[in-house]
């Protein structure tokens, strides 16, 4: 519950008494040297004279006595407060608001709301009702508990003009004694909290299945080896092999784990080794070269730039090249073409990988970086994918201050393009290079 604001410091509230006792005394003996004047002109009958100069001597005393106790004579107490319209300062406070906040009267009209509100939702307009801003029937009954002097707090979900979960805090605003004409709307956007939560579980939960699935093969063949295929010598080597790829898979998801939150760890942490991102892709399409003759695909590589020194680390920055050359060579082996392009202009090399395959739906794109996001899980299983390489490459960039763009048109194909800003010598060598 809100407390009642407490009275402010008497300087603040009244104008100064002692600059209104100065302003009397003025006057009065304004008035006294008049009288005296007029009487000694003899304009004024002593008769009216003498009284009058009574009167105002009169006043002087009364107001020396009041005064003497630390009052003024129309000193009777009364608010004033600093800024002549409250409404005014409440605007200004919720405009100073890092969260977004709304001022509402007690018919729920909208006074005022901040720039925070704004952007949540999307349009503020001074006299109208809430409901046009805030769709929720819950405001309009918080607005009515505040009312009796109650304080709400409940969570809503609005839909435009994005999705969010908000915390919605109603608290009635209290003049004095008076009751509640107005009512502050503050929220806490908790949106990025929930979808963090959401991420957290998911990622357990796939974890778990992808470690899941391995692991159940693996027993059901010890099972059968200790079983009924104990002395059967060619189903033994059979399933030995399947057992070590299976293995293998739950190696590689550990280590592609482990590798993740060690990368996330030192997220903040820029390496500072230059690297020629040229040398880099030149051996990354050579140990692809085997995959892509498997896949009978035309491996080719196109330097536009010749050189192109980053501040890297050599062992992520293949990483991150491997696993889009292999994406390319896995998914879109049907095209039978992958082309790797390296260019560096306007401080930046960019390395593109394209490939000329299935392409990819609109609707995955955002979300290829996920853990564990795949568009076709069993096509990617079937490869030996665990759904981790490109969220490894989303935060291999992230660290070399880079990023990852993916464009694609279905039935033509994808291209992946990591940008990396060029070291600052590296500028000047790749433009030197390709000057000659
Ligand atoms: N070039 C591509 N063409 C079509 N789909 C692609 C391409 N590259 C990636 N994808 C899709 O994106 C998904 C995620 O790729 P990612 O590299 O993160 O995982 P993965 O390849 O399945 O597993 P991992 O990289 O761990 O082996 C893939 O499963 C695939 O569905
Ligand atoms: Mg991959």
């Amino acid at each position: 519950m809100n407390a009642a604001p407490e009275k402010p410091p008497e300087s603040t509230m009244r104008a100064s008494p002692r600059a209104k006792r100065v302003r009397g005394w003025w006057l009065a003996a304004l008035a006294l040297f008049a009288i005296l004047l007029l009487a000694a002109f003899g304009w004024l009958p002593s008769y009216i004279a003498l009284p009058a100069i009574v009167a105002v001597a009169t006043l002087m005393a009364i107001e020396i006595r009041f005064a003497s106790r630390g009052m003024t004579i129309d000193a009777a107490p009364r608010l004033v407060p600093a800024a002549a319209d409250p409404t005014a300062g409440l605007v200004a406070l919720i405009n100073a608001l890092p969260e977004p906040a709304l001022l509402v009267d007690r018919t729920s009209t909208l006074i005022a709301g901040n720039v925070p509100a704004a952007a949540v939702f999307g349009r503020i307009r001074a006299g109208e009702p809430i409901s046009f801003t805030v769709r929720n029937p819950q405001i309009i009954e918080a607005i009515r508990a505040a009312a009796s002097g109650r304080t709400e707090r409940f969570e809503i979900n609005e839909r435009f003009p994005a999705e969010r979960a908000l915390e919605a805090h109603v608290a009635p605003i209290v003049f004095a004694h008076e009751l509640p004409e107005l009512f502050l709307l503050s929220f806490r956007d908790l949106t990025q909290e929930q979808r963090l939560a959401q991420m957290r579980t998911d990622f357990v939960a796939n974890a778990s299945h992808e470690l899941r699935t391995p692991l159940a093969s693996l027993l059901g063949f010890i099972d059968t080896l200790q079983g009924s295929a104990r002395n059967d010598e060619k189903a033994r080597e059979k399933f030995l092999k399947i057992m070590g790829e299976q293995a293998h898979r739950m190696s590689r998801l550990i280590n592609d784990l482990m590798s993740l939150s060690r990368i996330e760890l030192g997220l903040h942490l820029q390496p500072q080794t230059r690297v020629d991102l040229a040398r880099i892709i030149a051996q990354v399409c050579d140990t692809m070269g085997s995959l892509a003759k498997e896949r009978g695909v035309a491996l080719t590589l196109k330097r536009e730039a010749q050189e192109a020194f980053v501040l890297g680390d050599r062992d992520e920055l293949i990483r991150v090249f491997e696993n889009l050359v292999e994406n390319a060579l896995k998914y879109g082996a049907s095209g039978k073409r992958v082309e790797v392009t390296l260019s560096a202009a306007a401080g930046e090399a960019a390395v593109s990988v394209r490939d000329f395959g299935p392409g990819i739906a609109p609707e995955h794109l955002p979300r290829l970086t996920e853990r564990f996001y795949r568009v076709d899980v069993e096509q990617s299983r079937a490869q030996g994918g665990t759904g981790l390489g490109l969220s490894l490459v989303k935060h291999i960039l992230a660290r070399h201050r880079g990023a990852l763009t993916i464009e694609s048109e279905p039935g033509k194909g994808a291209i992946f393009t990591a940008r990396i800003p060029l070291a600052d010598s590296g500028i000047a060598k790749t433009e030197a290079a390709t000057a000659s």
